[in-house]
Parts: C-alpha cells; sequence; structure tokens
C-alpha cells in the first residue's frame, strides 16, 4: 500500500455519519464483540463529566441514538445540560470514530419499537432496575426481577414510562485510522451553520 495514501478519500462531508455506519457494519460483518459499544460522556449542571458505556442503535445521516433509564444519572445529566460526547473504538481493526453533539429525548414511537424487539428478560429488567439508585442487595434486584415476572406473566411486557432512549444530533465527527509507526490519519468534519467542513489533522 502506498503510505501516502488516504483512508479517507472518498469522504464527503455532507455525509458524515455514513463511514461510522459503514465502519460498525464492517465490525458486525467480522463478528466482533459489541461493535456499537460507545462510551458516554455527558456533563452535570456543576460542569463536572461523567461517563459510561452505551449501545449506539440508532443511526441516520445526521443523528446517532441509545436507549437507556430516564431517571439515571445520564439522563439527568443531558436533561441539564445536553451536550454529550461519545468514542467508538475498533481494536481489532485500528480504528476510533469521536462524536460530538446535543442530545435530545428520543420520541416515544422509536422508543417503543426498540422495548418491544428486546428479549422478554430484558424488557423484566428494565422494570427491575431502578439505575443510579442505591441498591441493598442483588437479592434484591432479583426479588425485582421476579415481581415483575409475576405481574406481567402471560402478557405482553409494556414500556416502562421510566425508560427511553436519547438522539444525539451531531455537530462535530471525527474518524482516525491507525497506520504504521503511529503515523496515524485524522480527519474531522465539523457543522458550521448548515454546511460540513472537512479538516486533515496532525495525529
Ligand atoms: C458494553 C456496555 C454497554 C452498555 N450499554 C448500555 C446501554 O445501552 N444503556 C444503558 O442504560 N446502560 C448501558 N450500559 C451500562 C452503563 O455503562 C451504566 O452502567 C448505566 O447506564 C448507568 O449509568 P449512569 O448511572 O451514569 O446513568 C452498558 C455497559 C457496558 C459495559
Amino acid at each position: 500500500m502506498d503510505e501516502y495514501e488516504s483512508q479517507f478519500a472518498t469522504i464527503n462531508p455532507q455525509q458524515p455519519l455514513k463511514l461510522l455506519t459503514d465502519w460498525v457494519q464492517e465490525a458486525k460483518d467480522l463478528g466482533i464483540a459489541e461493535p456499537d459499544a460507545m462510551n458516554l460522556a455527558t456533563v452535570d449542571r456543576a460542569g463536572n463529566p461523567h461517563n459510561r458505556m452505551v449501545l449506539m442503535r440508532h443511526i441516520n445521516d445526521r443523528e446517532i441514538g441509545f436507549f437507556t433509564n430516564l431517571e439515571s444519572n445520564k439522563a439527568s445529566e443531558i436533561f441539564a445540560t445536553q451536550r454529550t460526547s461519545s468514542t467508538l473504538w475498533w481494536p481489532q481493526l485500528g480504528r476510533q470514530v469521536r462524536i460530538e453533539g446535543t442530545a435530545i429525548e428520543m420520541p416515544r414511537d422509536m422508543v417503543e419499537e426498540y422495548y418491544q424487539s428486546r428479549p422478554r428478560n430484558s424488557q423484566l429488567s428494565a422494570w427491575a432496575s431502578k439505575q443510579s439508585t442505591e441498591l441493598v442487595s442483588m437479592e434484591r434486584l432479583h426479588q425485582e426481577f421476579r415481581k415483575y415476572e409475576a405481574k406481567f406473566s402471560n402478557k405482553k411486557v409494556p414500556t416502562p414510562i421510566f425508560w427511553g432512549g436519547f438522539t444525539i444530533l451531531v455537530d462535530k465527527i471525527e474518524y482516525w485510522y491507525g497506520k504504521p509507526f503511529r503515523l496515524h490519519e485524522r480527519i474531522i468534519l465539523s457543522k458550521e451553520e448548515n454546511n460540513w467542513s472537512k479538516t486533515r489533522i496532525y495525529p
């Protein structure tokens, strides 16, 4: 391979999330574990950052999305400040993607569709978990799980009102491609007004 060859020669900045979609698909096709796992950094009202992993379960040409408990710490932080930053990394492919954007609560029809597609036990564990609040013992968690198992036995498990998702309207995305000798390749696509620009930066 020509060492000067760019991995990003065909990137169209007006389709900023296209390559992310392709890379996630490639990771899926290769059977890589959790191909859509990303870290999600949020900021609380006092300006403190917090981050954790979530699964990126929605993507289109302008936004990404994930599902969670709407009473969790991450949800409170998003409701307070809206800004998020995420990173995906596929070590087997030597690729990283960083995404910045503004999060808003996901429309309920998208939440319903996703929740109802989940395995029944995952649906029940969403009911059982008061995410981010104190839990006295693991026994209590299992009791809660069994409580909802009994409550909804032989019934469709309804989507809890406290469970939902967020879409992140992306305004900056960086693609990173690992190369020998740390001569990696980085491209930043950023939104200015309604136009996207493309900038190459040093690794
Ligand atoms: C690989 C991975 C994927 C995860 N995906 C999700 C997810 O999609 N949604 C979610 O609410 N928590 C997910 N979690 C758990 C979160 O990392 C976190 O523990 C939880 O959401 C509570 O975060 P919070 O207290 O900051 O709100 C995942 C954890 C791991 C390790």
